[in-house]
């Protein structure tokens, strides 16, 4: 058994992470995975998710050396399906795990002293208001307006997902069941991962232009004539096995009516380039004559201006203008719930009937794949997005967050100015999010690892979430000797 199987090919991202943990120097800097640091480098846990673990599990309560974690869940309509509490040390919190019927008494009063009691106390409070359906109406109010009228009209079929991969897994399943000769059109360049789920799930990939090397910026004539006509750039560059689709004769390719595009509506995951307000209405504007369905993968809603609300500008545009669309949405970067894998796949439809359908669709995808999801990261959400203060203190920390990848553009743009350089550096500000596309060629990403120490993806990506004051001059000072030998 098994022994024709070879070793995968390494992830682009992930594969970063490894090398640079492998790498014994204390003197390295990882800028490859995109997950926010703080200026001393170190992962941040929110305040905001701080307190609302705490409102939701009610308390971690240090008692005679125990530990308890206590948690309800509630169903749709509120009602106290389970309690359960857990009681260990600090360490390993799960030595004694139970479940209750909270509605036993008599149970409750063998097992629950008074302080759990205030424990469940809070615990119930805080999650009659979060179920996992409610989490779904929190996501959609969230990515399409408060006052939207899908959301008023109950015109969306939505279910949590695995953070952002697993919402972008689930629409490609779901896309190629219903429409199984379709394809999807990415970004050139996108995130690598797109590519893989979408080949994963058998939809053939697509790319449309994006991104111009020559200005660092978008080359939004070219896009618009791909969703137009379209050029299309080849398709699965390096893929191991052929999908029933005729990728090797399709170098150049029209977008023909009724294609699904993926659209990124913020801080574009590589190049930090958006389309700024009239082309994305422009770009509205041609989906609606040919009838194109947008799908918006937003793993970044808030790190691209510091508001959550202005960076839903592009799928705002597009709901007004009327389109149906897909989104896919991650709490990863913005509230800082990566290993939480908290996240929402929703689509709009065309009434709440079929939404149903829709619903009860994705939801027979999920049950086959995983069952359903982990409920904690959702109830972390929603009471996140319907405390006002503590969404209030959400958006001061995204905005905090934020303004601080500003400041470590505007540094090192400065710094490698200071060298004088030849090169521009005019981009590192102009462009917007977590990563700053260098244009760095693969041999001088090589050479700033090998004499640096310094890991980033193989395109050239920098994550700006690892830069720090600190070690900003040295990062500038070798990307100048990189660049100018
Ligand atoms: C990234 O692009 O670095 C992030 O989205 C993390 C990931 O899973 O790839």
């Amino acid at each position: 058994w098994w022994d024709h199987v070879q070793p995968a090919p390494k992830d682009p991202i992930t594969s970063v992470t490894q090398a640079f943990l492998s790498d014994p120097t204390p003197l390295k800097l990882n800028l490859g995975v995109g997950a926010y640091r703080d200026d001393k480098g170190k992962p941040v846990t929110l305040e905001c998710v701080r307190r609302a673990a705490e409102k939701i599990s009610g308390c971690e309560i240090f008692l005679a050396g125990h530990y308890m974690y206590a948690q309800a869940v509630s169903d749709t309509n509120g009602v106290i399906k389970y309690f359960r509490y857990t009681v260990g040390t600090p360490v390993i919190p799960d030595t004694k795990s139970r479940y209750l019927d909270v509605h036993s008494q008599s149970r409750w009063s063998a097992y629950l002293p008074t302080v759990y009691v205030l424990c469940l106390y809070f615990t119930l409070e805080s999650t009659k208001a979060t179920t996992k359906s409610k989490f779904v109406q929190d996501c959609v109010k969230l990515a399409y307006g408060n006052d939207s009228s899908v959301v008023r009209e109950d015109r969306f079929a939505g279910v949590p997902a695995l953070s952002g991969t697993g919402a972008c897994r689930l629409f490609a399943e779901f896309q190629r069941r219903f429409y199984p000769d379709s394809q999807m059109f990415l970004p050139m360049p996108t995130w690598s991962n797109h590519h893989d789920i979408w080949r994963d799930s058998q939809v053939c990939t697509r790319t449309y232009h994006y991104y111009d090397p020559g200005t660092k910026g978008l080359r939004f004539q070219a896009l618009v004539n791909d969703i137009k006509m379209a050029y299309v750039a080849e398709l699965f560059r390096g893929q191991q096995y052929t999908l029933p689709c005729d990728d090797d004769s399709f170098q150049f390719a029209n977008a023909p009516d009724r294609s699904f595009f993926l659209l990124h509506p913020c801080a574009h995951n590589p190049t930090g380039v958006d389309p700024n307000y009239e082309q994305w209405k422009e770009i509205s504007h041609i989906f609606k004559i040919k009838n194109h369905f947008p799908f918006f993968d937003m793993a970044y809603q808030g790190i691209a201006s510091g508001d959550v609300e202005r960076d839903a500008t592009a799928i705002r545009i597009f709901l007004e203008d009327g389109h149906l669309l897909g989104c896919a949405q991650s709490f990863s970067k913005n509230m800082g719930l990566y290993e939480h894998r908290v996240g929402c796949v929703s689509i709009v439809s065309w009434d709440d009937k079929q939404a149903t359908a829709i619903k009860s669709q994705l939801q027979r995808i999920v049950r086959a794949m995983y069952s359903s999801s982990p409920v904690h990261g959702p109830l972390l959400v929603s009471t996140i997005l319907n405390d006002a203060d503590l969404k209030a203190l959400w958006e001061e920390e995204v905005k905090v967050m934020v303004d601080r990848l500003i400041s470590m553009r505007i540094t090192l743009r400065q710094t490698l100015e200071e060298l004088n350089s030849s090169s521009s550096w005019e981009h590192i500000t102009k462009q917007v999010g977590m990563f700053y596309f260098s244009g760095l060629s693969p041999e001088e990403v090589n050479h700033l690892q090998r004499d640096f120490h310094i890991y980033m993806t193989n395109d050239g990506r920098i994550s700006m979430a690892g830069v720090t004051r600190s070690n900003v001059d040295y990062l500038a000072s070798a990307i100048h000797e990189v660049t100018n030998n």
